[in-house]
């Protein structure tokens, strides 16, 4: 354990601000030696408070040189330093000005926050709490300042100087070996959307013409000789921002928007005004490089990215406990996007599956928190999948709640209203309430409960009066630190079939409390009665999953079928599909498929073969659940061996019994002439991969077809499809092409991760002892973030069999992993550590293995805040 544990931060303790910081003048000179960071600082007390403390300004690993106060330089006695922060006892009461001086060693920073160095290239990353690693200052949301930013540095190796804003000055310096930039950024922003970059860059050029008629510049910034792979990348920025001018009004607000892309990035990218900086992995794509899933990720982060500029950066967070007020809103935003360019259905199967994967085993474990948190230790463990996931889900629910229009004109009023502000969640809420003529305070509650609620329906027809009841329950386990939990407020949407699939009209006369199709939930029971129902219907309910939230409507597998064949709701189709496979594999697991597995394929044959569906969602459709999804279905006294075999099992009896037909799929949609990444193209290679992937299982020489497969494949998409395939199986042919693979792409490292996930998911042939190998392979470093989460990260979270292998060795190299990098890197290692979360849910000898490796963790002494955090919360 720590020396002294550290802190917990409330969000009951919030105060606001003594000081203000109008503006912040930066004067940053890069040097191989450390760089030299000079700041000047306008202050003025709060005007809305009566007493002022003493100023304590926020600041890391700073070496301090100077402070000068009012142009008097300030004596040692008139101030205090210590580790974490530089106080001034007892400032001016009228506004004054600070200058401090510090150096700082960007080189030696390898935890990636702060100002540190990426192949050379300067860059930094200040969310959430980064600034304070180059200069003292308030280091907080809620202080918004302008700035004004000098960059000096040689010529040499830094031809390239940026920063937010607009750039007023450049020239050369009086040494004639080094030159300057200087930017101003008018927008008053807090530090964390502070960036700087500093490299030799190259950059594609373009511009895009406002709404207004403004025309901005456009840069995307990559290593010399890679810009010939940020194509798709602009085009996805110029989408993107002619999407928020029409779906919300929001226009671009500065004269030029600068991308730069770095080797190593701690998470996918950060949203800095005027100048995003992004994890090259979510800008470089190229056929050969990248596949269709890598194509539309990086579409849907640019637009991510460029989406907060107005949910985060004109209009940012009071506190970092209000984090989903810019996440959870610009993901739903991001999510609208990606559903409007491609497919509605698609994004929204794909985007359940990530809540479900992601977020629900974070609810029902030991780390699980309310979407706005009330207590954190290292906020950087609160970038989850709860405030972003989750978070993104509430706003879906208030829109479903509200309708189109309402949800604009709430969202209108909220930028009118907080423009340029520091703003909470009730500010967002009760924007769209008042926008809608509505009120959510009930629906407030979902910002503070954590866990997800489950829902069971109850059905009973009365065939003599032809009317249907449904009672609908809601409730939620206890989770840490919230035994009680209430009701909530949640849209239902309803649809009911009759047994031949056909939609039923819906006749409420339960007090019209259905419209259009949704109920709104807010008790822990809700009766609705419909009328005119002659024979006992289907239930097709959670259409386009209204709600995030864990449904048993007790479905049988006859009403699933029908579902699966003729669900006028997409979402439900799909999740017919998942339904049935989960009920299959766990029949299975008692030692045979069930007996209507013929019934299962046959349905699910037909509907991959109907040529009206789209053939992504078809690609859907016979995507099967995994073996994570299993586990979470069965939910206690896991044992991820068997269910690898059971989930096996059925996937061979499926392959076998559409063999056929998926090798005719597979020909007539796979892509033969040259590839383009649109999203009509790449959901025919979906569909044909995705057959490939289940017929290789089914077909006596799987191994065969794969590996041909492999061989003709013309682009990544196609290579990983059979790749993936082959790594799944016990065959010969398999090493000589992940050997081949390499081969070709060492000097690539984006697609050396992908020859690293694809060995660390593979449970047939890859345990813990195989994974320490690849550590030491020449690919590897422990100081890439994108390194550690191809192999590490990928076998901890993708391969449940490895990790969880009966010896505990799985556990035990991710745990001592994680404690490796701990001093290098916490933020890395604290998500590393986060893949014990659901280990509470094993069967019993993995449970004991999985806390020993956790429990050892924890006992170690000087651990990160971050990952003291996560391993503490973990064994509690
Ligand atoms: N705000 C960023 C986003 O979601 C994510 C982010 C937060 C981040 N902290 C970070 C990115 C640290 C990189 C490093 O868009
Ligand atoms: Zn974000």
């Amino acid at each position: 354990m720590s020396e002294t544990n550290p802190k917990t931060i409330y969000l009951a303790d919030y105060t606001p601000p003594d000081y203000a910081i109008d503006t912040i003048d930066l004067d940053i000179s890069l040097a191989p030696r450390g760089a030299c960071v000079v700041e000047r600082l306008d202050i003025r007390p709060n005007p809305d408070l009566d007493i002022h403390g003493p100023l304590r300004l926020d600041g890391e690993n700073l070496d301090l040189v100077r402070i000068v106060l009012d142009g008097e330089v300030l004596a040692r006695t008139e101030y205090a330093v210590d580790a974490t922060s530089l106080t001034i006892g007892a400032p001016p009461t009228d506004p004054f000005t600070l200058e401090i001086e510090v150096r700082i060693d960007p080189a030696a920073n390898t935890a990636l926050s702060g100002l540190y160095l990426s192949d050379g290239v300067y860059c930094t990353q200040c969310e959430a709490e980064g600034f304070r690693r180059i200069a003292y200052g308030l280091d907080r949301p809620d202080v918004l300042s302008v700035y004004t930013t000098r960059i000096e540095a040689p010529k040499a190796g830094f031809e390239v100087l940026l920063s937010n804003g607009n750039l007023i000055e450049a020239g050369d310096c009086a040494s004639p070996d080094r030159h300057f930039a200087i930017w101003h950024d008018p927008h008053p922003k807090p530090t964390y959307l502070f960036a700087l970059v500093a490299g030799d860059l190259a950059h594609r050029a373009d511009s895009f013409r406002t709404m207004s008629g403004r025309e901005v510049d456009l840069r995307i910034y990559v290593e010399p000789g890679k810009q010939g792979r940020t194509g798709f990348a602009m085009e996805a920025l110029k989408r993107a921002m002619a999407w928020d001018e029409t779906a919300y009004g929001r226009e671009y607000d500065l004269d030029v928007f600068m991308i730069v892309a770095v080797s190593d990035f701690n998470m996918g990218a950060m949203e800095n005004k005027g100048l995003n900086i992004f994890n090259d992995k979510f800008i470089l794509a190229s056929p050969d490089t990248a596949t269709d899933a890598d194509y539309a990720r990086i579409e849907a982060i640019i637009a991510h990215e460029y989406f907060h500029n107005w949910t985060g950066n004109r209009i940012t967070c009071r506190d970092w406990f209000q984090l989903c007020l810019k996440e959870g809103l610009t993901v739903f935003r991001d999510q609208e996007f990606t559903r409007d360019v491609r497919s509605g259905d698609v994004k929204r199967i794909e985007d359940v599956r990530t809540l479900r994967s992601h977020q629900f085993p974070e609810d029902a474990g030991p780390l699980a928190h309310p979407v706005r948190p009330q207590s954190y230790i290292e906020i950087n463990n609160f970038y989850t999948a709860t405030v972003y996931e989750k978070g993104a889900e509430l706003i879906a629910m208030l829109k479903t709640m509200l309708g189109a229009e309402a949800f604009r004109r709430g969202m209108d009023l909220y930028f009118q209203r907080h423009d340029g502000e520091a703003a909470c969640v009730e500010d967002l809420v009760g924007a769209l309430a008042d926008g809608g003529g509505r009120d959510f305070s009930t629906f407030l509650k979902w910002y503070d409960q954590a866990g997800t609620p489950k829902i069971t329906v109850a059905a009973r027809h009365d065939a003599g009066t032809g009317t249907l009841d449904l009672t609908i329950r809601q409730s939620t386990d206890p989770t840490p630190g919230q035994p009680e939990k209430v009701a909530l407020h949640m849209p239902l949407s309803i649809g009911l079939l009759d047994r031949s699939g056909r939609e039923l009209p819906l006749v409420d006369v339960s007090r019209g409390r259905l419209e259009n199709g949704v109920v709104e939930i807010r008790e822990a029971e809700t009766s609705l009665r419909f009328s005119g129902i002659k024979a006992e219907p289907v239930l097709s309910l959670n259409r386009n999953f209204s709600a995030p939230v864990i449904l048993d409507a007790g479905l049988g597998e006859d009403d699933l079928l029908i579902l699966l064949a003729h669900d006028s709701d997409g979402f439900n189709r799909w999740q017919a599909a998942q339904s049935l496979g989960l009920a299959a594999v766990k029949t299975q697991a008692g030692g045979h498929p069930p007996n209507w597995m013929s019934r299962f394929a046959d349905a699910l044959g037909a509907a991959i073969a109907e040529e009206t569906l789209a053939p992504a969602f078809r690609a859907e459709l016979l995507h099967f659940p995994s073996e994570a999804d299993i586990a979470r279905d069965i939910g206690r006294n896991i044992d991820t061996d068997a269910i690898h075999r059971a989930r096996d099992d059925i996937l061979g009896v499926m392959g076998q019994n559409l063999a056929d037909r998926l090798e005719e799929l597979r020909d007539r949609h796979r892509t033969q002439g040259p590839y383009s990444p649109d999203a009509a193209s790449a959901g025919r290679r979906g569909l044909a991969n995705a057959a490939l992937g289940l017929l290789v299982r089914g077909r006596e020489d799987g191994d065969r077809i794969a590996h041909d497969a492999f061989r003709t494949a013309g682009n990544m998409t196609d290579m990983m499809a059979a790749l993936t395939a082959l790594t799944h199986m016990d065959t010969p042919l398999r090493a000589p092409a992940l050997g081949e693979f390499y081969r070709r792409h060492r000097s690539e490292p984006l697609v050396v991760d992908k020859w690293l996930t694809l060995q660390a998911i593979s449970a047939r042939t890859t345990t813990a002892a195989d994974i320490a190998g690849l550590m030491s392979h020449e690919a590897f470093t422990l100081t890439n973030p994108n390194r550690v989460r191809a192999l590490i990260g990928a076998f901890a979270a993708g391969n449940p069999v490895g990790f969880n292998a009966a010896d505990g060795a799985g556990y035990r190299l991710v745990a001592e992993t994680a404690l490796k990098l701990d001093p290098l890197n916490p933020q890395i290692a604290a998500r590393l550590l986060g893949a014990f979360r659901s280990w509470r849910k094993l069967e019993p000898k993995r449970q004991s293995l999985a806390r020993d490796a956790l429990a050892y963790v924890a006992d170690q002494s000087n651990l990160s805040p971050d990952v003291y955090e996560i391993a503490t919360k973990s064994l509690a």
